[in-house]
């Protein structure tokens, strides 16, 4: 069983952004990320605070936004406005989901598509399924990079996707669309979730569901890709029974040091080095 290993994919990818840092840098071209974390929720401050850490410690510029203010709609919105035509802003990052009072489409929808490196608007969104470029949300551009990594084909693969949010499972779906797999997705009224996970050669859990996939539920040999994360009794974990699922799968992702690992380097990698082709 091979594991795969999240953190030298990430180390990998750093790489490139570093030395495509440095060669803007060189340039005078200094470029900033704009991270909008709007509100007081615990888990996005958390995760603002480490993207910043990670984006300053490659060398890019890394500002938090809105934090603890009580903002109006309509002066988030002048915000982002004001970073669509700053020009060393290379990228907006909303932490999401934003607080429930707010009209997030309209937010969202507000920032510059060139500028959009969660591949958030629908005009990101719309470029991912009718094959154009833009930028891909980091989760599913997380999953793709650990394959392509370690040289797992996508092509004529049973793909098994469970979840289908619009930040991981759905585009996650069409990346792999893309990449010529059969694609089926799964969801809480997935009437016999062990006869489809079977079937994977590549079954992808984005639940969210600590214990969800057990020994069981996997083909032999399959490629088990962990995209959740939970926090159980202090400790981060997957929805993928580790222990059971290494015994009968070919290659697993780790949690932590999986999935999560590659996201954040992601995110950078479309701030510095732009739009992904989606295809
Ligand atoms: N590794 C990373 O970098 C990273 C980044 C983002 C998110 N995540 C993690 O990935 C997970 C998914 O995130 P998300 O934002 O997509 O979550 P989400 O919006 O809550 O969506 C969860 C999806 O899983 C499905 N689901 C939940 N329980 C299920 C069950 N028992 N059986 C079958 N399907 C089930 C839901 O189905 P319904 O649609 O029917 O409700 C939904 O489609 C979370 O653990 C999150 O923390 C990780």
């Amino acid at each position: 069983m091979q594991i795969l290993d999240g953190k030298e994919v990430a180390a990998f990818h750093r790489d490139r952004v570093e030395r495509k840092l440095a060669d803007l840098l060189e340039d005078n071209i200094h470029p900033e990320l704009a991270i909008l974390c709007i509100g007081n929720d615990k888990p996005s401050a958390m995760y603002a605070k480490s993207m910043q850490r990670l984006a300053q410690a490659t060398g890019l510029t890394a500002e938090i936004y809105g934090k603890d203010v009580a903002m109006r709609e309509d002066d988030i919105i002048s915000m982002i406005e004001y970073f669509n035509e700053k020009k060393s802003i290379y990228g907006i990052l909303p932490m999401m989901p934003l607080p429930g009072n707010y009209n997030a489409s309209r937010i969202i929808n507000c920032i510059d598509p060139a500028k959009d490196v969660d591949g958030l608007t629908d005009t990101n969104i719309a470029h991912l399924c009718t094959g154009r470029s833009g930028f891909v949300p980091c989760t599913p551009r997380a999953v793709i990079a650990v394959l392509e990594y370690y040289h797992i084909s996508l092509t004529g693969k049973e793909v098994v996707i469970i979840g289908r949010s619009n930040v991981v499972g759905k585009p996650l779906a069409q990346l792999c669309l893309n990449r010529n797999a059969t694609v089926t997705h799964c969801h809480t009224r997935t009437r016999d979730l062990q006869a489809e996970t079977r079937r994977a050669d590549i079954l992808i859990a984005a639940a969210g569901r600590a214990g969800l996939i057990r020994g069981d539920m996997v083909k032999p040999g399959a490629v088990v890709i962990d995209v959740g994360i939970n926090r159980i009794d202090g400790k981060t974990v997957g929805d993928v029974v580790y222990d059971e699922v290494a015994n009968v799968a070919g290659a697993v992702t780790p949690v932590p040091g999986g999935i999560g690992s590659v996201t954040t380097m992601m995110m950078l990698e479309n701030v510095v080095c732009g739009q992904t082709l989606t295809d």
